[in-house]
């Protein structure tokens, strides 16, 4: 459904009518995707990162951070288990990590290809042959999100980046015939609900296949320590706008509205969303991919995570996923 700007900002302020809202995205969610929750195994394999985003836990900058990246055998291995308790879909996420040359990735999505799933990247910034060699290889998703379109704060938020890259990027990924994953952060200083409304409206306009929203939480070993944060609530609304939106995309509960709130990922269930992402990766690590603090499951096992989260997402009245729950248009 389109919006104008105009009603995005109205909507996106509204916290007393925030019920409708939510009320009409879960509408949409129903009648356009299903019951169905789509579960993807999140394998967090290096927090080593060559940039320095002011609000990110595993910046360069953060030198009290224990960093780690698994072995190619330790990977596979992961993800090996991951599917074997019923995943159909592999998450790798990193830090910028370049251990993970082209040849290695490859190697790794063709040996996790042989397990049938879908295969999801989020491993940032790369080049046009890296992207291509990984999607020739067999992976299936590329998820990164823009995080902000206010340029300038972008930019402030990492002098060294640059928006017009990653925007640049989000287009190669595209062509190259991924299904895309982008999203952004809520509550991040100096960011407004005009700004949010823009966010939103750039989301529809790139034809995401996928939009991930969470709020901003700031990490005491990063420069915006003493920043506000992002509210649940509007996280929530943000959501909801952006189920209104793009009426059958995949829209994840993530986990970061759960870490500011117990039942943050069954609320964004309930006011659009329809993916849940649990945490498959091993013992410490999970600990040390720290991107903001309060992170959930950190002392939880893959097998754990996963019947909580069966459980919760039952417990509403829904259903897991059986498919590889694809954006079906
Ligand atoms: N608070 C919330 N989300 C964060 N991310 C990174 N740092 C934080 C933080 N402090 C999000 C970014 C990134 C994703 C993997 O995690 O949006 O794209
Ligand atoms: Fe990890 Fe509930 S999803 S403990």
């Amino acid at each position: 459904m389109d919006l104008s700007r105009q009603e995005c900002i109205k909507l996106l302020k509204d916290e007393e009518n925030q019920k409708d809202l939510f009320r009409k995205a879960d509408d949409i969610r129903k009648q356009f995707v299903g019951d169905e929750v789509h579960l993807r195994g999140l394998i967090e394999f290096s927090n080593i990162c060559r940039n320095n985003c002011l609000y990110c836990g595993i910046r360069r900058g953060n030198k009290i951070v224990t960093r780690y990246h698994m072995s190619e055998e330790e990977l596979i291995e992961t993800a090996k288990k991951a599917a074997g308790i019923g995943f159909k879909t592999i998450v790798m996420q990193s830090g910028e990590d370049l251990y993970y040359d082209c040849d290695r990735m490859c190697r790794i999505i063709e040996a996790i290809k042989k397990f049938d799933v879908a295969i999801t990247l989020s491993i940032g910034e790369r080049t046009y042959n890296e992207y291509k060699a990984w999607r020739n290889a067999g992976a299936d998703r590329y998820l990164m999100r823009i995080e902000t379109t206010d340029k300038d704060l972008y930019h402030k938020l990492d002098p060294l980046m640059s928006w017009q890259h990653r925007f640049d990027c989000l287009m190669m990924i595209k062509e190259l015939g991924y299904e895309l994953g982008s999203g952004i952060m809520v509550g991040l200083p100096e960011q407004s609900i005009e700004s949010i409304a823009d966010d939103l409206l750039f989301l529809k306009n790139i034809g995401v296949d996928m939009a991930g929203i969470g709020p901003f939480i700031p990490h005491p070993q990063t420069p915006l320590a003493s920043e506000q944060g992002g509210s649940l609530n509007l996280a929530l609304r943000t959501m909801a706008v952006m189920r209104i939106l793009m009426n059958d995309i995949n829209i994840p509960a993530t986990t970061a509205m759960e870490s500011l709130h117990p039942k943050g990922r069954i609320m964004a269930l309930q006011a659009g969303a329809n993916v849940v992402m649990p945490n498959v990766t091993e013992g410490e690590y999970r600990r040390f991919y720290e991107l903001y603090p309060g992170k959930i499951c950190v002392n939880d096992t893959p097998i754990h995570c996963r019947s909580c989260i069966g459980m919760k997402i039952e417990a509403i009245g829904r259903k897991i996923g059986t498919g590889f729950g694809g954006h079906k248009k």
